[in-house]
């Protein structure tokens, strides 16, 4: 495949010169916010967030709210109950009124914090799109799969997004997940070692982001886990990796001039640099769970920009050291390695199935889940809690 890529289809888009005016048209910064971002496309009718029962979930399972950011913004997000926590409490979510934006009335936000064993997934969605595609809230059901009397999920659209106000930035959406992550910390009352956060392609560098802020504080915040899959380095590499349609990458012949490469970089406004982020995060704490997941048949992304994360992510966290990695075959649903230390975990499952979004939705995400949750301990040493 990476074959054929680098033999025939890189040699046509080189010639073809295609590739100049597209970089050209990437350095326009509206343009490059537009393809970044991709907030423009909105695939469903704003009845339909407002209405989550039109997507399959009992009524008030999914309590939709608002949550406000430090700079003025306001953002759309819905709480997931479990189906575990639903049928043992259906009677209260079928009377409950639906009031509209008072979260802390509704029943799932009760047992939520109520419940000293519940655990909270933060969902960092990808780019284009809102909280309630199709797709997306497939994904949420099968997130509290393995442990469906605990794991709540809480989704959200960035600024720009869906029914959120303003309009996308990398400040900005850093931003909003920070008010994402104050709301659970402070208003659910969830401790950080309950919080575990999700991110998908774009979500992946917001994701990231949010956890080097807490873990580069006086007083470092850990959460339970970091979870990405589909991630990217940096968006200069985001933008020279990407194939339109799954097949044409436009944009690759850059990278065959390396001082073209560093020029084009430097012409993205937000950088997202994901890459240097973790090593920091790997180099300043001493507890972090990290697991990255990648298809091999991602024709959106590819998988070896996860390689490349995995890679300098590990030498920071081992001073350079060779690392003691467990290897991990698992047949036709790829290969796992894993390196533990002390309270510190990087994990790689490099899938051969689940493209760039069907990934999301497939039973090794939501076994991650379970593991950064401390559910269960498939793969790690550390015995699993309550
Ligand atoms: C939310 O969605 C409704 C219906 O599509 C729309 O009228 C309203 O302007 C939206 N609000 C924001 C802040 O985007
Ligand atoms: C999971 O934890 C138990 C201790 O409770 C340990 O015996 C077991 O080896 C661990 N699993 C792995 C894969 O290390």
């Amino acid at each position: 495949m990476s074959t054929l890529r680098d033999k025939i289809v890189l040699p046509i888009s080189f010639a073809s010169g295609i590739w100049i005016p597209a970089m050209l048209l990437c350095c326009i910064p509206w343009v490059q916010k537009g393809m970044l971002y991709l907030h423009w496309v909105t695939f469903w009718p704003g009845k339909w967030l407002t209405e989550p029962e039109r997507a399959g979930f009992l009524k008030n399972q999914v309590s939709p709210f608002r949550i406000p950011t430090k700079d003025g913004e306001s953002l759309f997000a819905w709480l997931i109950a479990p189906l575990g926590v639903y049928s043992k409490n259906a009677q209260s979510f079928i009377e409950e009124k639906t009031l509209q934006g008072d979260i802390e009335e509704t029943t799932s936000f009760r047992l939520l914090k109520e419940d000293p064993l519940a655990r909270l997934l933060i969902y960092f969605h990808g780019n284009a799109a809102t909280l309630a595609q199709d797709r997306r809230t497939e994904e949420y059901r099968s997130y509290s799969s393995g442990a469906s009397d605990k794991i709540f999920v809480l989704a959200f659209d960035y600024r720009g997004f869906g029914n959120s106000t303003g309009s996308p930035s990398e400040t900005g959406l850093l931003n909003d997940a920070e008010a994402v992550v104050e709301w659970a910390l402070n208003t659910a009352c969830i401790p950080p070692d309950r919080i575990v956060l999700l991110g998908h392609s774009l979500g992946t560098a917001v994701a990231t982001g949010i956890t080097y802020q807490y873990a580069m504080l006086p007083v470092p915040i850990h959460f339970a886990g970091l979870i990405l899959c589909a991630a990217f380095t940096n968006s200069g590499n985001a933008f020279t990796a990407y194939s339109i349609g799954n097949t044409i990458p436009v944009l690759a012949p850059i990278n065959l001039i390396p001082s073209l490469q560093a020029w084009f970089s430097r012409r993205m406004r937000d950088t997202w640099r994901t890459d240097q982020r973790l090593v920091a995060i790997a180099k300043q704490s001493d507890r972090f769970r990290l697991t990255l997941v990648h298809a091999e048949n991602d024709g959106t992304m590819p998988w070896r920009q996860t390689e490349l994360l995995f890679t300098s992510t590990l030498q920071a966290a081992t001073a350079g050291d060779v690392p003691d990695l467990r290897v991990i075959d698992l047949g036709e649903a790829g290969k796992q390695e894993i390196w533990e230390n002390n309270g510190k975990s990087i994990s790689k499952l490099i899938a051969k199935h689940g493209d760039h979004d069907t990934m999301m939705k497939w039973s090794p995400i939501s076994l991650a889940v379970l593991e950064s949750f401390a559910l269960t301990n498939v793969t790690s040493a550390t015995p699993p809690r309550e």
